[in-house]
Order: C-alpha cells, then structure tokens, then sequence
C-alpha cells in the first residue's frame, strides 16, 4: 500500500462543449480535505470509495460503503475507527447499521454509481441519517460535456464520467427549497454542499417514484445547458471553506 503524501493535487483537463462550465477551482480531493480539517466531523459517510483517494483525507470515524473496494492507499493510520461496508449503499442502509448504532453523520460523501436515481436514494437515506448542522457533499454535478453527462457511459469516448448527477440539483430545488445548495467551483467536475438538512422531512421519498419518472428520460440538452448554467451559478470553493 502506498503512503500518501502531501501534494498538489492536479485535475484531468476535461472537454468542454460550448455553454457549459470548467470549474476553476482546487480539486474536489483538497476541498475535501479542508471540510474535513474545519468541520471536524464526528462522523463522515463515504458512498463510492474505490481506490480511497477520497477516503484519504478524512480524520475522524468513517464508514465506507462500496460493493468494489480498491484500496490503494494506506488509510489506516489517519483514522480512529474505520467501517467499511462491501455492499451497495441500498443494501447498507437496508441493514439499518446507522440507527441500529446511533450514528448521526456530520459529514457525507456522495460518490457511489452516477445514475440520480441512485444517488437520490443515497440522498434519501443519508439525509435521515444526518446530524442537525449536518452537510452532505456530492462529486461530479457540474459536467463538462454532453457525453459525459449522458446516462451510458461510452468508455470509447470518454475517459470521465458523470453521468446523470446533476439532476439532483433542479431536483432538490424543487421538491426541497427549504435546503441550502452550494455549487462549488472543484476541479474537475464540482462538489455540491448541502446543508441546512432535515432528517424528519419525507417530500424526496415519499415522491421517489413520481420524480425518477418525470426526471429519467431528462437529458441536459433537454434541459438546456444555458438554462443549467444560469440556474446554478458557482460557489469559489475557497471562499466557501474559509467561511466554515
Ligand atoms: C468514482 S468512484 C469513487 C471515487 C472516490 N470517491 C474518489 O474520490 O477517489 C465510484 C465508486 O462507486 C462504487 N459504486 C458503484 N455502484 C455503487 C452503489 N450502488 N453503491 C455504492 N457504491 C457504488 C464503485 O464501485 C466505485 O468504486
């Protein structure tokens, strides 16, 4: 296992169709490290861990949730307690682990499979699971391109995708205005913070079916990419840092 050591991080260069945004802030993984370093959580929620790039910058107890564990890092030593969950995150929190132990998330990670309807369910759960002044963080909802942004992944074409995340964001604005959305300007593909989260409102699940309806056939040019971009203006991620 590799040690980390500190470094700058760099962004893959992504290609940008006309209209839509390069984030130009500081890679997603530095941000991160930050939140981590300011909030303190007591305990941080990763979904979709892989390699443990993300997982790496976290200090405090972890849970971590992945059905494809690659761990290339030595993660071990950074953190006090660290559970990890080989299963998806529908499965994990059909377990009811989190309630079963008391655990209340101060800080979340969503990065597990990049369809919204899973990540709305990861939304969902984690949000009943969250503690008041909570904040939940989602990777990938500024795409660069179509192709990225598509629901298929064409592996031949794209080396990065995002799939179709980004609907979360029109998504949450409607069904839950009463939440604070933060878009922040990550490198490559942003980093959405939540907060202002409420474990007792039920609007999202009890509209699941309804919304994954209305929302699968969506794509972003059916959206409109200018209607995206004016909707949800970005956040300078280091402003939002300093302001913790
Ligand atoms: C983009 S990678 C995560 C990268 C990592 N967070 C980082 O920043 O380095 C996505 C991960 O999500 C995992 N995944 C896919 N479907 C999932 C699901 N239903 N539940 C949880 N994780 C899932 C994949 O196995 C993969 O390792």
């Amino acid at each position: 296992m590799r040690q980390m050591k500190p470094q700058p991080l760099k962004s893959p260069q992504v290609e940008l169709d006309p209209g839509f945004r390069r984030p130009e802030g500081r890679n997603y993984l530095a941000t991160l490290a930050d939140l981590h370093e300011r909030l303190k959580p007591g305990w941080y929620l990763e979904i979709g861990t892989h390699r443990g790039m993300s997982l790496a910058q976290a200090r405090g107890r972890s849970i971590a949730i992945d059905p494809e564990f690659k761990i290339a890092l030595d993660l071990f030593k950074a953190l006090p307690e660290l559970h990890m969950f080989a299963a998806t995150s529908d499965d994990f929190f059909a377990t009811g682990y989190l309630s079963r132990n008391a655990i209340a998330i101060d800080l979340a990670f969503l990065d597990g499979m990049h369809l919204f309807e899973f990540l709305l369910r990861d939304f969902v759960n984690t949000e009943r699971a969250a503690s008041p002044g909570g904040c939940i963080t989602i990777h990938d909802c500024v795409p660069a391109n179509h192709l990225m942004a598509a629901r298929e992944w064409d592996k031949a074409r794209t080396r990065h995708w995002t799939g179709d995340v980004w609907k979360i964001l029109p998504i949450l604005r409607q069904h839950r205005p009463d939440l604070m959305l933060s878009v922040l300007d990550c490198a490559p593909t942003g980093l959405l913070a939540v907060t202002g989260l409420d474990p007792l409102n039920d609007v999202l699940h009890r509209n699941l079916a309804e919304i994954v309806a209305e929302w699968s056939p969506v794509s972003m040019a059916d959206y409109g990419v200018e209607r995206f971009v004016r909707d949800f203006p970005l956040v300078a991620e280091s402003a939002y840092v300093s302001a913790l």
